[in-house]
């Protein structure tokens, strides 16, 4: 049989890919090369980090902010792998939503490691080795972590993501390499529980790709939970014994030393495109100068009936883009002329507080040289944030000077992982500042601090401050 479409990897890009092209009508194949469905994001990333993201925090406000409410607990205790546990029901419960969802769209799995044999065939080596045939193929196969040699990188104690949401002993010290969004979720959740978390950073901030002011105000919420940071420091080398690591680091300017000792190293300094064995050479794609397979504007790899996805192409490494980008190819194999506003696709950290932007940083608009102005509005000044006792953050939204357009909108405070869907609408449509503030916001919510902040950037007139 020759199959209409076949897709390599089902991460949120290959089986959001895959469930479109069935719907669309076309005989749908899907490979994996584990066991479970639902790649990176569900197994070892988005689903496994919130869930113990969410345990974490109950914990926290549990030890720390419950007697202000008027909760006294007595012999609260951390029962760490029954946390792991639950995680890991909640990871598979939904990975047996993947599967059920290519049942029902009558959708072939096949297990094993996907090669390219040529541009119509893939080689799939599982319990059996089997050739499949098709029309057109998409290359979903996302992304792994970087681990330089030079950090020994053993699995044990130089661990990564994928190993640090499965410790199920509260470690006393962990050094985190990176204050990126793995860095700073997963040392939030060590921190909350109690495990010391330093954290070594080349660049001057946090999330240094976000807006100034998030970074500042999120390191300032962290160092109140206990994380240490070490910003301008280049880690050059990790060691460990059976039970300890020793991270050396180097002061960008100074070239002063830095040494930690720890019981973990989290290496987190980022992601590379994954495409080992995939037989790219023999199907004739071709990847760019790091590593990613290359696309057109259609997302149409150097062979012209393969297209490629996700983390393993350009462009964010985001679980909701890669699912737009499978969507994207799904229909634009269908004959259909989808759009993808890349500039819109919001970012989020999923910290306490959280923080989440869409749209240009103030120092890209001055980049571009942009006529704009800036609104903002701190959470504290809310009535629903005294309400729940969530007063860190505020709204920032950057909007045309002239036109009036709203250009980014950056926050950090609670809930703001929900909040910034409002601003991804608004954006769409391409409101005006002016448009946010007549709009009607429910009181009390969080949601009134966009409202506000767009007031704010409008004749200066936010009314509660
Ligand atoms: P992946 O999810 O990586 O899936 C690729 C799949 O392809 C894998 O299952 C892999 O086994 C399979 N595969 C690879 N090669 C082959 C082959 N040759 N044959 C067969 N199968 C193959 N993003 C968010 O948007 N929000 C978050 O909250 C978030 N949290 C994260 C937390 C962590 C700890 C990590 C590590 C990442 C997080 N991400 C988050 C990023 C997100 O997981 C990725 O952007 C997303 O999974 C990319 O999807 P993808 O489909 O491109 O690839
Ligand atoms: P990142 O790119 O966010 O951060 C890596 C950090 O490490 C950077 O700040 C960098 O300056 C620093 N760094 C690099 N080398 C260093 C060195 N030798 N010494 C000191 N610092 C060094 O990468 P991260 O956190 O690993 O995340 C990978 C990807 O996963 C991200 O691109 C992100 O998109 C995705 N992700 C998304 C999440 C979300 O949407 N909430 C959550 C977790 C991951």
């Amino acid at each position: 049989m020759v199959y209409d479409t076949i897709v390599i990897g089902s991460g949120p890009g290959g089986y959001v890919a895959a469930i479109r092209c069935a719907q669309l009508g076309m005989k749908t194949a899907i490979i994996e090369r584990y066991n479970t469905l639902g790649g990176t994001c569900l197994n070892v990333g988005c689903i496994p980090s919130k869930a113990l993201l969410d345990s974490s925090e109950h914990y926290h406000n549990a030890e720390k902010n419950f007697t202000n409410h008027g909760i006294d607990l007595s012999g609260l205790k951390l029962n760490m792998p029954q946390m792991i546990a639950r995680k890991n029901k909640v990871v598979a419960d939904i990975c047996k939503g993947v599967e059920f969802l290519m049942k029902k769209n009558k959708i072939d799995v096949h297990v094993g490691h996907g090669t390219l044999t040529s541009a119509t065939t893939v080689e799939v080596v599982g319990e059996k080795t089997v050739s499949l045939e098709a029309k057109n193929i998409i290359l979903a196969t996302g992304s792994k972590p970087i681990t330089p040699a030079s950090f020994n990188y053993d699995k044990k104690r130089i661990i990564t993501s994928t190993e640090a949401l499965d410790i199920a002993k509260l470690p006393k010290r962990m050094s985190i390499i990176g204050a990126g969004v793995i860095g700073l979720e997963l040392g939030s959740v060590f921190a909350r529980l109690g495990t010391q978390v330093e954290v070594i950073e080349y660049a001057g901030s946090a999330i240094a790709g976000m807006d100034k002011d998030l970074g500042k105000e999120l390191t300032r919420s962290l160092k109140k939970l206990g994380m240490k940071f070490h910003f301008n420091y280049m880690v050059k080398e990790v060691t460990a014994t059976a039970r300890k690591t020793k991270l050396v680091a180097e002061h960008k300017d100074s070239k002063e030393a830095l040494v930690i000792d720890a019981d973990y190293c989290l290496v987190a300094i980022g992601r590379r495109p994954y495409t080992d064995n995939l037989g790219l050479d023999k199907a004739g794609v071709k990847m760019d100068e790091r590593g990613r397979i290359e696309v057109n504007e259609h997302l149409q790899t150097s062979v012209p009936n393969i297209y490629a996805i996700g983390d393993v192409v350009k462009g964010a490494m985001l679980a909701h883009k890669a699912e737009e980008e499978g969507v994207f190819v799904a229909e634009t194999l269908a004959g259909q002329k989808p759009h993808i506003h890349y500039h819109l696709i919001p970012g989020v950290v999923y910290t306490w507080p959280e923080v989440a932007a869409v749209g240009l940083t103030e120092k890209e608009v001055q980049e571009a040289g942009t006529p704009y102005k800036v609104g903002k509005f701190p959470f504290r000044a809310l009535g629903r944030a005294k309400a729940s006792g969530d007063l860190e953050g505020m709204v920032k939204i950057i909007a045309h000077k002239e036109t009036d357009e709203v250009l980014g909108v950056h926050m950090i405070g609670a809930r703001c992982a929900d909040i910034i869907a409002e601003a991804v609408t608004a954006m769409e449509y391409r409101a005006s500042a002016e448009d946010i503030a007549r709009m009607s916001h429910a009181h009390p919510t969080f949601t009134e601090a966009v409202k506000e902040a767009a007031m704010a950037a409008t004749e200066n007139r936010a009314i509660h401050m």
